[in-house]
């Protein structure tokens, strides 16, 4: 069912109410399992003490991730939903991430491994029994089963944090996944113009959307050039080689000083080699592919790209116009390609893959003006702040986008191999520190068209 087809209550009969009501049963079913399978691989391919090692002081142990991933489906499916009482309350505060923060979780007094599998095993469980009966309409959180919706997104976007801690650890491979097919070298437009004008960003119908994404607004967007793919390895080499780290004019002066401090000389996990430049990925060294999507810089390098390419990094709203917009009929699409959930044809999602597809992959996910790659692959940077849209509500909690809104964070759309198809659409907002790059980050650059066209 598309956001523009959903049915009105009015209308429809009983026995349609009730197939509605089974299909957001089954979507929620299906979408609480993958999350589950996967989280079950991310913590089960590595040993106990992996599991209660810290590897990064940016990341928690992944067994307070499982058992994090379980206290907020307790919370929210168990308690909120079902109003049953808490199985275990003493552990609550455990696994709040506003309480502890990540450098202090190893010494907490946390589950071991096998008591958070027993204990989010337990809890879903339970949460399927509340799903098994659960009505999907009277309060907002249950609405068109929102809170399943909102606890399977969760789930997956830990999973992809878990990834990222499985990128930060030493030590031998412990995934694998088949590479993306070969791309055909992609010869088309570097760029493609987006005419300007009012579109529609956000959105007001997607049932699963969070707050942040809410609600659907006209924005007014001049036109602008932007990339028809994300940019590569070979293009950021050529910035590196040019000398772009030791150059302060590229650089706002916040990312000159950070690239100082932190001494940056390249992206994250690359190695020069002599000629070369190799990079760890999962446990493996490999040479740096020149034709991928580069991953894991910072919006400061990202930025600083932009300006030696003579160019700048999308806003937000460009971004969004860029991936939803179709020309042909004014409205706003769910995707690029249309207001179809995607398909492994569409984009590079859901780990399906442990690395984005060489640029000029997935054709038939392109944008109606033939942008490729805004879905999937890697999450690209853009150059907007995070902050709410007129008319914002922070629901059902204030800590999940809230509390972030400001200029301390900036902005990446899009999605990356490592992101569910369930938390990851058209209007999905995540967002970041400019400093940071252990996260599946790249970006695309823009211009502005204005002077040239109307
Ligand atoms: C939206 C990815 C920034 O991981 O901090 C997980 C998602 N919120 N648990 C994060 C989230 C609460 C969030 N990001
Ligand atoms: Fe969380």
């Amino acid at each position: 069912m598309t956001a523009e087809t959903v049915s009105d209550a009015e209308t429809v009969s009983d026995s349609e109410t009730v197939s509605d009501a089974e299909a957001v049963r089954e979507r929620a079913l299906a979408s609480l399992v993958t999350a589950r399978e996967r989280t079950t691989l991310l913590t089960t391919c590595v040993d106990g003490p992996e599991l209660t090692a810290q590897h990064s002081p940016l990341m928690s142990p992944l067994v307070w991730d499982l058992a994090h991933i379980g206290n907020q489906e307790e919370q929210w499916l168990l308690r909120a939903v079902a109003g049953q009482e808490a199985i275990r309350p003493e552990i609550d505060s455990l696994y709040d991430a506003f309480e502890h923060p990540r450098a202090e979780r190893p010494s907490l007094p946390l589950l071991s491994p096998k008591e958070a599998h027993r204990y989010a095993a337990e809890v879903r469980g339970r949460a399927l029994d509340v799903l098994e009966k659960a009505a999907f309409h009277g309060t907002r959180l249950t609405e068109a089963g929102f809170a399943f919706g909102m606890i399977a997104q969760h789930e997956q976007q830990h999973d992809e944090t878990m990834l990222i801690t499985h990128q930060l650890r030493r030590g031998p491979q412990a995934l694998t996944a088949p590479d993306p097919g070969p791309v055909p070298l992609f010869t088309g437009p570097a760029e493609v113009l987006v005419p300007g004008g009012p579109f529609t960003m956000g959105t007001s119908t997607e049932p699963w959307a969070l707050d942040n994404e809410r609600p659907a607004h006209r924005r007014e967007v001049a036109p602008f050039w932007i990339d028809t793919t994300p940019v590569t390895n070979a293009a950021y080499q050529a910035f590196i080689e040019d000398g772009g780290y030791d150059e302060p004019r590229w650089w706002t002066a916040a990312g000159w000083a950070h690239v100082r401090r932190a001494s940056l000389t390249a992206p994250l996990f690359w190695r020069r080699d002599g000629g070369q430049w190799l990079r760890r990925r999962f446990g493996v060294t490999e040479v740096v592919p020149p034709d991928e999507p580069v991953l894991h810089v910072c919006w400061y390098e990202a930025d600083a790209y932009a300006r030696w390419a003579g160019r700048r990094l999308p806003t937000e709203a460009e971004w969004e116009k860029a991936a939803r917009h179709d020309p042909a009929t004014g409205r706003s699409t769910r995707y690029p390609w249309g207001d179809a959930d995607p398909t492994p044809e569409h984009a590079n999602l859901g780990q399906r893959h442990l690395r984005p597809a060489p640029a000029g992959g997935y054709p038939a996910g392109a944008s109606p003006l033939g942008v490729r790659q805004l879905i999937g692959d890697v999450w690209e940077w853009t150059a907007s702040d995070f902050l709410p849209y007129p008319g914002f509500r922070a629901f059902p909690y204030k800590e999940y986008s809230e509390v972030f809104f400001g200029p301390e964070y900036k902005v990446l759309r899009g999605g990356s191999f490592a992101v569910d198809p369930v938390a990851c659409r058209g209007t999905f907002r995540n967002w970041d520190h400019p400093i940071r790059r252990q996260i599946f980050s790249g970006f695309r650059t823009a211009r502005d068209a204005s002077r040239e066209t109307s």
